[in-house]
């Protein structure tokens, strides 16, 4: 609170004293909302347009309006614009500067419009553009994850429940799992994109306008839809920032789960994967660490993006309508989610080319645990066996490995008779990681034929 402030505000005539040092401090959002200026220029030419258009300004004012503010864009652009906190927003900064080049006629401008619809028409604008953004980086992830499918077709490892052994499954199955999550975050930014795509300026402070404005005319030059249905719902709903903000937050869900799983197979325990130099890092103290910090930088920001999320809800579920200043910290949620997530991304994708299966420690793996009873219980099944008897007599067998310390693809089909009699030749194929994986063909199972399947389907859905 070192600056004294001066108090020429767009509202100052209404007030008799000056406003306090730490009001005009806190209520200032510029630091923050400067990250919209591209937009809210963007909407103020249109609006401007429209404005002459309609005849309610004159027409040789609206062009000087609108050159001035592709000016001010310009010093934005290359730095040269100082924004001052004097002026509260984006909205009047730009105002301001404004008035300093071209004078009263300046004041044209917000005919018919408040700051309330302007904000969150250039907020629709910004998270409209951020969005498709974000589809990008996905689509780079995804894209990632099927070459690396792709390399490593044939190898197998177990699948987990409870991160103990359960069944054998391809490598490559296993990277299509996030895949098909990633895909699904795609389509729920294209429907925010959809739901984003509503045009509130004109709306006013809250009621509306009795000037003739045009809003379809600012809808379509806007790349908006349609304008909004309701002038206080327009101004006091952030549906869509809480939207945004959700799939903000799935889609850091699902990157942090696979970053966990990169943690877990990169450690000494387990040892599944290298990961290269140029994504680890590390100790300051023991000269042999090489350690994970990509994927705990992803898990670690997930939980601020989430609980941006959590936040906003809690800023939004009190307010009546219509405008409140609760709203202004959606910017400040809004754009650190959105360069976590960014940064995520490209950090999930830079990990994903820096990772490597060890493919005989998987296979490995993929015979510890008795992974192939299911395989066993479904080969009796087909032999005619109820199934809930398979699953008793492959329960047998297995105690019967566990006993001999023997793996299942280890047995002779003398164990196998113990427990069953009417078995062919093909029996001790059924215990074989290899075939379990192949076998299951099932639509949306583990077998190469399907992933082959999904990765051509992908990459034609993402052409
Ligand atoms: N900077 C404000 C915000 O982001 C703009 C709207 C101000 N409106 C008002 N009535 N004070 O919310």
């Amino acid at each position: 609170m070192k600056k004294k402030f001066n108090h020429n505000t767009v509202w100052g005539k209404r007030m008799k004293g000056k406003t306090n040092n730490i009001l005009l401090e806190t209520n200032a959002s510029i630091d923050v909302d400067k990250e919209l200026y591209s937009e809210d220029i963007d909407a103020s030419i249109i609006h401007c347009k429209m404005l002459a258009k309609q005849s309610v300004i004159p027409a040789k004012i609206s062009k000087k309006i609108v050159n001035c503010l592709e000016k001010i864009r310009r010093e934005i652009k290359s730095k040269k614009f100082k924004f001052n906190k004097k002026h509260e927003d984006i909205h009047l900064n730009i105002e301001n500067r404004l008035f300093e080049l071209i004078g009263p006629d300046a004041g044209y401008l917000h005919t018919a419009r408040s700051r309330n619809d302007q904000v969150t028409t250039d907020f629709r604008l910004w998270i409209i553009k951020s969005a498709k953004s974000l589809k990008q980086d996905i689509k780079k992830v995804i894209y990632d994850l099927i070459i690396l499918a792709k390399k490593n077709i044939d190898v197998i490892m177990p699948g987990f429940t409870h991160l103990k052994n359960a069944q054998p499954v391809l490598f490559s199955h296993y990277m299509l799992a996030y895949v098909e999550m990633l895909k699904r975050d795609l389509k729920k930014i294209e429907n925010l994109i959809l739901n984003t795509s509503e045009n509130p300026l004109g709306s006013g402070a809250l009621a509306g306008t009795s000037i003739n404005i045009d809003r379809n005319y600012t809808s379509k030059k806007l790349n908006f839809t349609k304008p909004t249905s309701n002038s206080m719902d327009a101004v006091s709903d952030r549906d869509y920032v809480l939207e945004f903000l959700f799939v903000c937050s799935v889609n850091a869900m699902h990157l942090s789960r696979f970053a966990e799983e990169l943690i877990i197979w990169n450690s000494d325990l387990v040892d599944m994967i290298t990961i290269k130099d140029d994504m680890l890092t590390g100790s300051s103290m023991m000269p042999q660490k090489k350690n994970p910090d990509s994927a705990e930088i992803i898990r670690g920001k997930t939980a601020i993006i989430i609980s941006s999320l959590n936040s906003f809800f809690i800023i939004m579920k009190g307010l009546p309508l219509s405008y409140f200043k609760d709203m202004q910290d959606d910017k400040k949620i809004v754009f650190e989610s959105y360069n976590n997530l960014s940064n995520n991304l490209k950090l999930t994708s830079n990990l994903i080319k820096s990772m490597k299966p060890n493919k005989k420690k998987m296979y490995n793996y993929s015979l510890k645990g008795f992974t192939t009873a299911t395989d066993f219980a479904e080969y009796l099944v087909k032999k005619g066996v109820r199934f809930r008897e398979a699953h008793k007599k492959s329960a047998m067998l297995v105690n019967i490995a566990e006993k001999l310390n023997l793996t299942l693809n280890e047995l002779k089909l003398e164990h196998i008779k113990k427990v069953y009699n009417n078995f062919d030749s093909n029996v001790l194929n059924v215990l074989k990681v290899e075939n379990s994986v192949n076998s299951k063909k099932s639509f949306g199972g583990t077998s190469k034929q399907n992933v082959i399947k999904m990765i051509n389907k992908t990459l034609k859905e993402l052409r």
